[in-house]
């Protein structure tokens, strides 16, 4: 299966795996990450799934909508790498990939 690593706030990181049809959020959230709130179940209404993708995947993660560009600008903490992890469904493709979750706004 493919590995996502994951950094929470304190800066810690582990590798945790994923099946096939999640989304980084549900994968970052079923794996005991619950500073990641995800508070909308992943509809694109609130921003709490915010995290730092790793610049290497950027060319490999799908486009931003606007909504979730609207949402992300809600955030104190947005920066060049920043994404809302439910929107991103976690492929094969993206195997290795490193996400850090963003400061709480
Ligand atoms: S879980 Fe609410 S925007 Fe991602």
């Amino acid at each position: 299966m493919p590995k996502l690593i994951v950094v929470n706030r304190a800066g810690e990181e582990r590798a945790v795996e994923a099946g096939d049809g999640l989304t980084v959020m549900e994968a970052i959230r079923d794996n005991g990450f619950d500073e990641l709130l995800a508070l909308c179940g992943g509809c694109c209404s609130c921003a709490t799934c915010h995290v730092h993708v790793d610049p290497a995947f950027a060319d490999k993660l799908p486009p931003m909508s606007e909504d979730e560009n609207d949402l992300l600008d809600s955030s104190d903490h947005r920066v060049a790498t920043s994404r809302l992890s439910c929107q991103i469904p976690f492929t094969a493709e993206l195997d290795g990939i490193r996400v850090t979750i963003a400061p709480e706004d």
